[in-house]
C-alpha cells in the first residue's frame, strides 16, 4: 500500500474510533441498510465473517444467522467496543481488502456500508470471493454516487470546498461484474431518504457516526455560524413541515462462490 493510502486508512480508523460512543445512536441509515443486506444473506451453520464491523452494534442479529461470528475492522477502538458485548469469537484488527483469513474457510460474508470508504472496492469483493468456501455467499451494501446530493449541491453555492466524500457510480459496479464474472456478482439499489430538522443535524449525525472524513481535497477551515445558516437556505428539498431530507443511494452486492462439480 502507497504511504498516502496507508495515512488516510490510519485516518479513517481514527475517526471510526472516535465515534464509537455515538455512533449506535446515530445510526439510522445503517439500521434500515443492515436489516435489508441481511435478508438478502440466507443463514448459515457456520462461519460469518463482518467486514467493517463497526462497534459491534447488529452482531446479535448476526449471531442468529451463523454457528461462529467474526469481525474485522481497521479501527481498533471500534473493536474493543465490538469485543466487549461477547458476540463473536474473534476480532480481528485489519483492511479488509487484504484479509489476514486463508482462502476457503468462510461460509458467509457480511458486510455494510464499509465498502465505500475502501480505495479499491474491487479488491474487498476479490478478498471474500478467496475466503468464501465453494457455495458459500457475501453480501456486502455500500453507497453509490448520489449519496448527500442536497446537501452537496447547497455547500456547491457557498463555497468551491467538497465537504462531502466522492461515491462510485453504480457503472463502476455493474463493469465490475462483467470484468470478474468468476464473483458471481448481483447488484441491487434503493434510494433511502431520512428526515433532519436541519443541516446541523445532518452534520452531527455523520459526525456521530464518524463519517465526516472527507477522502479528496478536504477543507480544514472552520465552518462558522454564517455559513452553515448559507448552506441551510441553499439547501434544495426542505419538506413541508420544516424538515429537511437527505438521500442516499444504496447498493446491495451479492456474491457467490461457485461449488466445484
Ligand atoms: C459506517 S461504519 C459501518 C459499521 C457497521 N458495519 C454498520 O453497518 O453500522 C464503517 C466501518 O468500516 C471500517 N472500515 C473502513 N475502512 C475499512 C477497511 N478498509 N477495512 C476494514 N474496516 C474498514 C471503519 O473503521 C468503520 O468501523
Amino acid at each position: 500500500m502507497a504511504m498516502n493510502a496507508l495515512a488516510l486508512s490510519d485516518d479513517i480508523a481514527r475517526h471510526f474510533g472516535r465515534a464509537r460512543d455515538s455512533y449506535q445512536q446515530a445510526a439510522r441509515l445503517q439500521r434500515v441498510v443492515a436489516e435489508k443486506a441481511l435478508s438478502l444473506l440466507p443463514a448459515t451453520a457456520g462461519l460469518l465473517v463482518d467486514l467493517g464491523s463497526g462497534p459491534g452494534w447488529f452482531h446479535p442479529r448476526l449471531r442468529q444467522h451463523c454457528t461462529d461470528l467474526v469481525a474485522l475492522d481497521l479501527s481498533f477502538d471500534m473493536l474493543e467496543k465490538t469485543s466487549a458485548a461477547q458476540q463473536v469469537s474473534l476480532a480481528v484488527q485489519a483492511d479488509a481488502q487484504s484479509l489476514p483469513l486463508a482462502s476457503e474457510t468462510t461460509d458467509r460474508v457480511f458486510s455494510s456500508l464499509m465498502l465505500q470508504w475502501c480505495e479499491k472496492p474491487e479488491l474487498v469483493l476479490q478478498e471474500a470471493h478467496r475466503v468464501l468456501k465453494p457455495g458459500g455467499l457475501a453480501v456486502i451494501s455500500t453507497l453509490l454516487d448520489g449519496t448527500l446530493q442536497e446537501f452537496k449541491q447547497a455547500w456547491a453555492q457557498v463555497d468551491q470546498h467538497q465537504h462531502i466524500n466522492q461515491f462510485l457510480p453504480l457503472n463502476f459496479y455493474q463493469q465490475l461484474a462483467q470484468d470478474l464474472p468468476e464473483l458471481g456478482l448481483r447488484l441491487q439499489t434503493e434510494l433511502v431518504k431520512l428526515d433532519y430538522p436541519d443541516v446541523l443535524a445532518l452534520a452531527r449525525e455523520l459526525k456521530d457516526l464518524g463519517a465526516n472524513t472527507v477522502t479528496q481535497g478536504r477543507n480544514k477551515a472552520l465552518t462558522g455560524k454564517q455559513r452553515w445558516q448559507k448552506v441551510q437556505q441553499a439547501y434544495p428539498t426542505h419538506c413541508s413541515y420544516g424538515q429537511i431530507h437527505a438521500s442516499y443511494q444504496v447498493l446491495y452486492l451479492t456474491l457467490t462462490k461457485q461449488n466445484r462439480d
